[in-house]
């Protein structure tokens, strides 16, 4: 959907002349893209949803290039949109008109490791998967993980504040990382390479550039702390009848498991029949439940942590807690087990799209809305399994350790009726909730209107103010972010 769909009118930003083509070979001699068909997968986003009509890809090696660029572009008045692996699941990551897509796929080194202090130092353009492979040579892991991690950069991963698969055990990134470098708008470079852990020396500015989408300045490259590598990893999925029996599992886990539980993700039983669907895996248990659970725990001695969690197992089915389940055994089970659970955003957009809201709310709410919203979606008779139903399925999936659900409605096809039956009607579910709507993935172009529903106009002013201070001509990442 392109943003005439959206009735977005273009800003008052300038056009690309063969000057400002000069001026950019001028900085980075190899880094101008201006081919139409290598510009085309930078210009549409992951759920193949959304999709701008960029001329121009620049992909400076480092940070003196970005501020060379974004100060010409500022003087210019040039829009331009930061890409880092283009996985983000809000619309955020792409132009929408013709805005310089600025990569970062070039500053993708390593600067420094220290490991005494686990802290690292790196190129904001480095892929997750590349930064946890290189910290595992060295006896550490990067404290975040996600299903992108083969793509996104971390970069990218802070940018959107991204929280993943293990935050209940290592925290949000503003929290871990201690360092950042960027470029304002203005051309103007951030130096806050920090690694101390501890420091109150005035107002902590890096964490502007954190959550904060491009829209401030472009993230360079970063320090973050990182957590030894754990010795001991042990996964169990189990199946339970029920959302109730899901969260007396949770609070279970949590003091039974207590410092090595590591993960607890939960996914009802459409989005495991849709992930089978497309997938030939053994399933993990026999039938399809109600609700499954991934549980994972990381510590430092195996012997302890699977006594731990088998005797947990077992008190679990004694108490009528789960139904079934079942234990990892070596590390091909783990990752099949893992592979249930990071395969459903794939398995969600196989019938062509995918509507995906990412809300945080009081964990006894979360399944009512995705009840609610289905039987919505059934009564506008938008679902069924023949093609001339917009609507495959709607499943729900999520970080239940961090209250965080993914309502996913997988559609054959991007309908506006099925959009006007899920917004404002998911919004306002979660403001009645004092939920967020969006927990994690940030947003971009697709939620920047639905701001108001969880900050107040006080605070949208304040965002606003803050972005017109660090880009005063609104040439970063505009249309997106603010209302
Ligand atoms: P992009 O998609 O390229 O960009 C995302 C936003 O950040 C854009 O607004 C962009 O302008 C900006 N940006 C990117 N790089 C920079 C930079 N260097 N400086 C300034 N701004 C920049 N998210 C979660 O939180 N948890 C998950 O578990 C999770 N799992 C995912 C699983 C899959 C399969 C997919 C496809 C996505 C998932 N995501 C998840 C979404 C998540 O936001 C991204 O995967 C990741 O954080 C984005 O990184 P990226 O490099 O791809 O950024
Ligand atoms: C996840 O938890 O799998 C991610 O946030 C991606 C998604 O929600 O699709
Ligand atoms: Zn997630």
């Amino acid at each position: 959907l392109t943003a005439e769909h959206y009735n977005v009118a273009r800003g008052s930003y300038g056009s690309i002349e063969q000057s400002d083509l000069d001026f950019f070979k001028s900085i980075v001699p190899n880094g101008v893209v201006t081919d139409a068909s290598d510009l085309e997968m930078f210009n549409e986003d992951w759920m193949h949803k959304y999709r701008g009509q960029s001329k121009v890809m620049l992909k400076p090696q480092n940070t003196e290039q970005v501020s060379k660029i974004m100060a010409h572009c500022n003087a210019r008045k040039l829009a331009v949109v930061p890409q880092g692996g283009n996985t983000g699941l809000v619309g955020g990551s792409v132009p929408v008109f013709d805005e310089i897509i600025l990569s970062l796929a070039n500053m993708n080194k390593i600067r420094h490791f220290d490991p005494v202090s686990g802290v690292l130092t790196a190129d904001a353009g480095v892929i997750l998967q590349n930064a946890d492979d290189y910290l595992r040579t060295q006896g550490f892991i990067f404290p975040l993980d996600l299903g992108a991690k083969g793509s996104c950069q971390i970069g990218g991963n802070l940018a959107t504040n991204a929280g993943g698969l293990r935050l209940l055990r290592y925290g949000s990134l503003h929290g871990t990382v201690l360092g950042v470098e960027g470029v304002f708008a203005t051309g103007e470079v951030f130096d806050g390479l920090s690694s101390l852990r501890k420091d109150n020396t005035g107002y902590d500015l890096k964490q502007l550039f954190i959550g904060s989408e491009g829209t401030l300045g472009v993230i360079t490259g970063l320090s973050i702390i990182c957590p030894p590598k754990p010795n001991a990893v042990n996964v169990a999925f189990l199946g339970l009848e029920s959302f109730d029996k899901v969260q007396e599992a949770f609070v279970k886990s949590r003091s039974h498991l207590a410092e090595i539980l590591s993960s607890f993700e939960c996914m009802d039983a459409s989005s495991l029949k849709l992930a089978s669907h497309h997938c030939s895996l053994q399933a993990p248990l026999s039938d399809v439940h109600p609700f499954s659970v991934l549980i994972e725990t990381s510590g430092s001695n195996s012997a302890h942590d699977e006594e731990k969690l088998s005797g947990f197992l077992e008190a679990l089915m004694e108490e009528g807690i789960i139904t079934d389940g079942v234990l990892a055994q070596d590390e091909t089970q783990i990752a099949n087990l893992w592979y249930w659970r990071e395969f459903i955003p794939e398995a969600s957009t196989k019938a062509g799209g995918v509507y995906k809201y990412d809300v945080s709310l009081p964990l006894p709410a979360m399944w009512e809305l995705v009840d609610a919203t289905n039987d919505r979606l059934i009564k506008q008779n938008l679902v069924g399994s023949t093609d001339e139903f917009p609507v495959v399925d709607t499943i729900g999936y999520g970080h239940i350790g961090d209250s965080n659900l993914h309502l996913n409605v997988a559609v054959r096809r991007y309908d506006d009726r099925v959009e006007q039956a899920l917004e404002p009607f998911v919004f306002e579910f979660v403001a009645k909730h004092k939920g967020s709507v969006s927990a994690e993935h940030g947003l971009g172009f697709q939620k920047a209107h639905a701001l108001h529903y969880s900050k107040s106009e006080h605070m949208i002013g304040l965002m606003k103010a803050l972005k017109r201070h660090y880009d005063p001509n609104l040439i970063l990442n505009p249309y997106k972010y603010l209302p």
